[in-house]
């Protein structure tokens, strides 16, 4: 993208309004614009970064970069921030971190926040690139505080890269455990082009040092780990990040670049080996997906939200002047050796119009909001093959389609005519999961472009980017009778 730009700005305070307008009316003419789910103003909107709770809000911030579909060329990436109560209406407090220093003269990159003292504490990456586009990153911290200024330290917490690694560092996320001590871990590519993710570690938030690589089964797996998360439920250590250049295995690793998890011992600078019992295991079956980040909330919980993108794909909002959203926020617990992600409640407060359809309904045909949450429960006595069809038009050429193979168990979900066809090299058809149980439980969120299927409570997830037409507002069940034996749906109004 550099290289076209003709300007470039630090500030988006500097961007001349002319522009801004011009983004703006062509967002407002997208048919894709979503209610309960972030998006940029205008734009690419990429990682979810600076996910925290201070002074009394929740914070969340995403890799902006505004102009990137604009006629004007201009150049300027940084972090959008939002502010919350609830996790479902945010308010938007436009550019927080911005590439305003000689440490991120290519963009501030992604990080995550962490309140400390009083202020919230942002670790994020600086990326530069000298004369001779050699890339330097800079792990840097700001702090925000109770006005909502954002200040950064005069330097950089670490800059380049230790021995043995290549330009790729960055991402780093920041905790604090009970002995008070700080840790941060930071995405890292080896000069044997394989990717890791090593752990720093402060007393105070200054004088980082590098301790070492966390010790995975992982020794090769893809060449390039971004986005590591860490935090310990049930007293153990979780560790999630975005591996790329994995190759696809069966079901598995069927997007360009994955996410998942990794669940072992807690980490410390006396413990560096995750001793995971498992292997890895993705966050989410669907097809956009990626970088997730999480926080926890004074309340216990421990709450995720992705980006429902993923790079290098093409999506159809940027004939609009935009791209890329969030998940929604899910809370996540540990049951079993698995991480289960459930819909955060506060979404219930958003439900209207609840209507309790029955089956024979939703066979001949239900009409939708854009905007929606249905529920269904299958019968345990009926194990047999259903489709249900969502987004679909009258013509019942478009459809979003969510199929079991009662045989094999398994669930699909097939997009490949779910409206503007795009990203189809990576498949318009996945298997969601397989070995269900008789009783299967879906509970599916719609927001005009956008499905996540929440299987079995939670077990698994899919989130996935739909673009149908406008119209496009029925749901189809097709199946034996009786294999539903609880339906529930709900306008999502927010
Ligand atoms: C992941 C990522 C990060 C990087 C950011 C830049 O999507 O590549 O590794 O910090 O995006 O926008």
């Amino acid at each position: 993208m550099m290289e076209e730009v003709t300007e470039k700005y630090f500030k988006y305070e500097q961007i001349p309004i002319e522009i801004k307008e011009e983004m703006k009316e062509k967002v407002s003419r997208s048919p894709f614009r979503q209610s309960f789910h972030v998006e940029a103003p205008s734009g690419y909107l990429n990682d979810p970064n600076g996910f925290s709770f201070y002074n009394g809000k929740i914070h969340l911030f995403y890799q902006w970069t505004p102009f990137k579909y604009s006629e004007a060329n201009i150049w300027y990436q940084g972090w959008h921030h939002l502010v919350s109560e609830d996790l479902i209406c945010w308010e938007s407090l436009g550019p927080g971190v911005e590439p305003d220093t000689d440490y991120e003269t290519h963009g501030s990159y992604s990080g995550s926040g962490l309140s400390v003292d009083g202020e919230l504490l942002l670790f994020y990456t600086g990326n530069t690139r000298n004369e001779l586009s050699q890339r330097i990153p800079y792990q840097i911290i700001a702090t925000l505080d109770t006005e909502g200024k954002i200040t950064k330290r005069d330097f950089p917490e670490i800059t380049g890269v230790p021995d043995g690694y290549t330009d790729h560092f960055r991402d780093p996320k920041i905790w604090q455990t009970d002995t008070g001590d700080f840790y941060a871990l930071i995405g890292i590519q080896r000069q044997n082009k394989t990717g890791a993710a090593l752990m720093v570690h402060s007393s105070n938030t200054y004088n980082w040092e590098i301790l070492s690589e966390v010790k995975t089964n992982l020794i090769e797996f893809g060449y390039m780990w971004e986005c590591p998360d860490y935090f310990e439920l049930e007293g153990q250590g979780i560790f999630i990040f975005s591996p790329q250049g994995l190759t696809p295995e069966g079901p598995n690793y069927q997007n360009i670049y994955q996410t998942g998890y990794l669940i072992g011992d807690k980490l410390s600078k006396d413990n560096l080996y995750l001793n995971e019992k498992s292997s890895f295991k993705e966050l989410d079956q669907g097809f956009d997906f990626y970088a997730p980040q999480s926080t926890q909330l004074p309340d216990g919980r421990r709450i995720v939200i992705g980006w429902m993108g993923l790079p290098e794909s093409v999506y159809p909002t940027e004939n609009f002047g935009y791209c890329g959203c969030l998940t929604m926020p899910r809370e996540l617990t540990l049951v079993d050796g698995d991480l289960i992600q459930k819909p955060i409640e506060e979404i219930k407060n958003y439900r209207k119009n609840q209507k309790e359809f029955s089956q024979a309904d939703l066979s001949s045909g239900i009409e939708t909001e854009a905007a929606f949450e249905l529920m269904i429960q299958t019968n345990n006595s009926s194990n047999s093959d259903f489709v249900l069809d969502l987004c679909c038009n009258k013509e019942y050429t478009e459809y979003t389609r969510i199929e079991y193979i009662s045989d094999k168990k398994e669930l699909w979900l097939d997009r490949k005519f779910s409206g503007t066809p795009f990203a189809t090299e990576f498949g318009t058809r996945r298997l969601l999961a397989e070995d269900l149980g008789e009783e299967i439980h879906l509970d599916i969120f719609i927001d005009t472009s956008s499905i996540e299927i929440f299987i079995d409570h939670g077990k698994t997830v899919a989130s996935s980017r739909i673009f149908p037409t406008t119209d496009s507002r029925h749901v189809f069940f097709v199946g034996k009778e009786e294999t539903l034996c609880k339906i529930d749906y709900w306008n999502i109004d927010v």
